[in-house]
């Protein structure tokens, strides 16, 4: 459903992203983990063309991003770090804006469509409130409805679990995961949380100073010998039974 080959990206000549390669299958949740300052939201922005990568090929369900950034832009969704939510909207109506603005290819009733996406994202009965009396939980939770109420094929989060209690962490994650599993939609999620990444994603990248140097599955990443992965994990104090299903084997 995507693939990259050869993406490097430079900032005014400084490399960000170097030589990145990676195929995301259909209905796959990929996290990506990294160093702070590593590339990973610039990773995302690349694969969602809102910044053109300097070099490399990205296509998103066979549509070149580069070439075609508003096609392709159509079948993902993105679910900012800071939620970006418009604070003169209602919750509601942040989630309106988007349909509305999209509406040639969303069919459907836009009311009944954010309805449906909020009650999705447990927010039934908070539609009318303000950004300003919304929790971060449930901040985050508008920006999810905001991104699944246009359908998109491709689900893009960065840092969706950041700030967040462990308990409304593991709300999220479970929200990731059921949005998968009722829209198939393809995930790339950017965490630095090792126990959210190994609960939820089918495989990690790891980047480091803009090089992957990291791919493969949460029970591989939790054996890697990698130095900098190791320093994570360790000091990540990882609860393994929040993940029943890495200690079956
Ligand atoms: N628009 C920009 N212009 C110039 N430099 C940028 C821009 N965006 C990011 N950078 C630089 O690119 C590098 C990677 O930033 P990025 O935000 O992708 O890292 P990150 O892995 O998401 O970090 P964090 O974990 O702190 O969110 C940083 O050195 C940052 O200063
Ligand atoms: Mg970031």
């Amino acid at each position: 459903m995507i693939s990259v080959r050869g993406l490097s990206h430079s900032f005014a000549g400084r490399p960000v992203l170097k030589n990145i390669n990676l195929e995301v299958e259909a209905g796959e949740i990929l996290a990506i983990m990294g160093s702070s300052g590593g590339g990973k939201t610039t990773f995302l922005r690349c694969i969602s063309g809102l910044i053109a990568a300097t070099t490399g090929e990205i296509t998103v369900d066979g549509v070149d991003v580069k070439k075609e950034p508003e096609e392709a832009r159509r079948r993902m969704g993105m679910v900012f770090q800071s939620a970006a939510l418009f604070d003169f909207l209602s919750v509601r109506d942040n989630v309106l804006f988007g349909l509305k603005r999209k509406r040639k290819h969303i069919k459907g009733d836009p009311e009944e469509i954010a309805n449906e996406a909020l009650d999705r994202v447990g927010l039934k009965g908070s539609e009318t409130l303000m950004p300003a009396e919304l929790s971060g939980g449930m901040r985050k939770r508008v920006g999810i409805a905001r991104a699944i109420a246009l359908q998109p094929k491709v689900l893009l989060y960065d840092e969706p679990t950041t700030g967040l209690d462990p308990i409304t962490t593991y709300t999220i994650d479970d929200l990731i995961k059921s949005v998968r599993e009722t829209m198939g939609a393809t995930t790339v999620v950017v965490s630095h949380d090792v126990t959210s990444v190994v609960r939820t994603a089918d495989r990690v990248a790891f980047l480091e100073d803009g090089a992957m140097t990291f791919l493969g599955t949460p029970k591989e990443f939790l054996e890697s010998q990698n130095a900098a992965i190791r320093e994570i994990i360790d000091k990540s104090q990882i609860h393994l039974d929040a993940a029943p299903s890495l200690n079956k084997s």
